[in-house]
């Protein structure tokens, strides 16, 4: 599976602003998201799910007035569940998600084994952050859609895979959605990923330096 036509028509780039802690609040995703690119952030940036309840609506009542004013969809905002067993928020920030609707969800940290059938059942597209071919597998045998592949240089320390052998060797297995994340800061890093077979480039520490981006 590509990227579905009614996700790839709401994009200028072909490229998701990675969700980051501590900097991806609701001013970066809805700026990403009005600039046709995917905004991302981690549920864990709300202290609450009270907090991240608000944040969702405030993200839906955004692209409304988006679509209105512009006369066309903004591409989608996009929660990130970071699915470690030592998250004990889970279970309640995947319901806020499921609440909204959310149309993408990234899951990292983990396995996205745990979070897949409600996720699919809602008709949500669900992308799994890997760093190695071993949790790509895995990924894709939990029946995702997409695979995040983090290699060397991506910030937030993760990600050591040399991005040429990492993306060949998901591909040499995998036809669905690979994105690629890792010291990408610009559109020459974005063609190259497509040119490597990705569908979409991730960028995270680009966007730390923006206007949108601290969390106060
Ligand atoms: C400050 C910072 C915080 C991050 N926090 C998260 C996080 O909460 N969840 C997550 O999945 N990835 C997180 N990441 C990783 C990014 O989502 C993304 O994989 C990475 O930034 C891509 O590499 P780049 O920074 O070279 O563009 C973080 C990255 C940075 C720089």
């Amino acid at each position: 599976m590509s990227l579905p036509v009614s996700l790839r028509d709401r994009l200028r780039l072909p490229l998701i602003a990675a969700p980051m802690f501590l900097v991806s609040g609701p001013a970066l995703v809805t700026a990403a998201c009005r600039a046709g690119v995917v905004g991302s952030f981690p549920t864990a940036n709300c202290r609450t799910v009270e907090e991240l309840d608000i944040w969702l609506a405030d993200m839906e009542d955004d692209a409304k007035r988006s679509a209105d004013a512009e006369g066309r969809v903004p591409a989608p905002w996009c929660p990130n569940l970071i699915v470690h067993r030592s998250n004990p928020r889970v279970p309640e920030d995947l319901a806020a998600v499921l609440r909204h609707k959310a149309e993408i969800v990234i899951t990292s940290v983990g396995s996205p084994e745990p979070v897949m059938k409600p996720l699919k059942d809602a008709g949500c597209l669900v992308l799994a952050d890997v760093a190695s071919v071993r949790h790509a597998e895995k990924a894709v045998a939990a029946g995702v859609d997409g695979l995040v592949l983090l290699t060397a240089g991506a910030g937030g320390q993760t990600g050591w895979a040399n991005p040429f052998a990492f993306v060949r060797a998901v591909r040499a297995f995998w036809d669905g959605i690979v994105v690629m994340a890792g010291g990408m800061a610009d559109g020459h890093a974005v063609a190259a990923a497509q040119a490597l077979g990705c569908d979409l480039a991730y960028m995270g520490t680009k966007f730390i330096a923006t206007r949108g981006s601290v969390l106060i």
